[in-house]
């Protein structure tokens, strides 16, 4: 087998490259590890920014995204009982998008069938070779049988837990890294949202986040510890647990409840790699990078960096130019940095760590009534959470 591209994960920055390529006249072959099934179930995100729709509306990848999704103008942050808005469109001219990870995977798997080209699930044992030569291959198990891909080019966008990054040699990237010593413990359920718009609550007892997928489908997380079994948590645990941390000084607020239809626990960190790059192989999303998800900013963190890796194989691909492409690592970094600051940012605002000292919580106090109370430092809010121009826009 032979391509121009081989991309290894069919996540948000797998899936969009493949268009993107397919668009400029570029062939590329997609391999998934996992089932077509598994991945169109697994839920995660859920906030777009206004770039990555206008960027997924141009390439014809949102039509059920334009006809489903909510608009929200404002989030809500919670503390000390009181909820103040941060009026998002008022102070930033745009508004975010709430349409769940899954639901944009199954619209990018539908487009790229749609295209003929080729996309194979339950993949196995994926290995990459000669990437610091011309033509790097990557050999894979399918149905049994070993397979071997021939490439100009490889794409690693399989994730954190992927198998790209473990490719490039002791020495050749840098790796920043931060673990923080708290969890997400996220719930899908039946219940109508208590709010119109995201609720982001600090917490003596730790922070909370109302979110939703549909007005009939209400997303919540729960900062727990990170090695918190998800048996100790039944479930009138959670609700129990989501009330205290959602109430309102003033009382008048209820949590709606309902069946929970989906439970799991995430890691928190921040991790970047520097560069992005090893030879032909380039990585991109949450194999580079990854950020807490107070901020919302992962899967949007993903399509820009694919946006920039799709320009600069075109011109690569067209001219035999390498200025953009050797330039990749360097352009999405910057975005990068940006996006992690603000997500360490939101995420250290907004938890309470098991050990946390009163200074450090005053401190927090202070960062959250500044927050709620400047129209500067709620406009610089404003201006992170709905999201910088992309690279090469605006
Ligand atoms: P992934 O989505 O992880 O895709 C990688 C793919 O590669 C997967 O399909 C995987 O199965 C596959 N793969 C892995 N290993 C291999 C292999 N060896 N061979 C072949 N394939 C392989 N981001 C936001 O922007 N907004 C949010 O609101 C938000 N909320 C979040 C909430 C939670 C609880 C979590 C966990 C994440 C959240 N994120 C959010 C982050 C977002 O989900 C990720 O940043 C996003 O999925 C990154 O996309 P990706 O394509 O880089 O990686
Ligand atoms: C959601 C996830 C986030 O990480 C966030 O900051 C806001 C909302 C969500 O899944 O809806």
């Amino acid at each position: 087998m032979r391509t121009q591209v081989g991309i290894v994960g069919a996540g948000p920055a797998g899936l969009v490259l493949a268009h993107l390529l397919h668009r400029q006249g570029i062939d590329s072959v997609v391999l998934e590890r996992q089932s077509r099934e598994h991945v169109e179930r697994r839920v995660r995100a859920g906030v777009l920014e206004h770039g990555t729709v206008d960027l997924l509306t141009e390439v014809g990848l949102a039509d059920r995204l334009l006809r489903e999704r909510m608009v929200h103008h404002g989030l809500e942050l919670l503390f000390e009982g009181e909820a103040y808005r941060i009026p998002l469109r008022e102070l930033s001219g745009q508004d975010i998008t709430i349409y769940g990870q899954h639901e944009l995977v199954k619209d990018l798997i539908a487009a790229r069938i749609a295209t003929g080209e080729p996309l194979l699930f339950a993949v196995d044992d994926v290995v990459l070779a000669g990437l610091d030569g011309v033509t790097p291959t990557i050999s894979f198990t399918e149905d049994g049988a070993r397979r071997e891909l021939h490439c100009d080019i490889v794409a690693g966008c399989d994730g954190f837990h992927g198998i790209s990054r473990d490719h490039v040699p002791d020495g050749a990237a840098t790796y920043y890294e931060r673990e923080y010593p708290f969890a997400w413990l996220g719930i899908l359920a039946q219940a109508r949202p208590s709010s119109e718009e995201l609720i982001y609550a600090y917490h003596d007892r730790g922070f909370a986040l109302h979110s939703m997928r549909s007005p009939e489908i209400t997303r919540l997380y729960l900062q727990v510890r990170p090695d918190e079994p998800l048996a100790e948590w039944p479930d009138e645990r959670i609700w129990s647990e989501l009330r205290s941390r959602l109430a309102r000084r003033a009382g008048g607020w209820t949590l709606s409840d309902g069946p929970i239809l989906e439970k799991g626990i995430t890691a928190m960190r921040s991790f970047v790699m520097d560069p992005m790059r090893y030879g032909r192989l380039f990585l991109a999303g949450d194999a580079a990078h990854i950020v807490p998800p107070t901020g919302a900013k992962g899967l949007n963190l993903a399509v820009a960096d694919v946006l920039v890796l799709a320009g600069a194989l075109d011109a690569w691909f067209r001219s035999g130019n390498s200025a953009l492409l050797d330039a990749y690592s360097q352009t999405c970094l910057r975005r990068v940095w940006r996006v992690q600051h603000f997500s360490w940012w939101m995420t250290s605002m907004l938890h309470r760590a098991a050990d946390a000292d009163p200074f450090t919580h005053q401190l927090q106090l202070s960062q959250l009534r500044y927050v709620t109370s400047s129209r500067a430092a709620a406009t610089s809010l404003a201006e992170n959470y709905v999201g910088l121009p992309l690279p090469g826009r605006g």
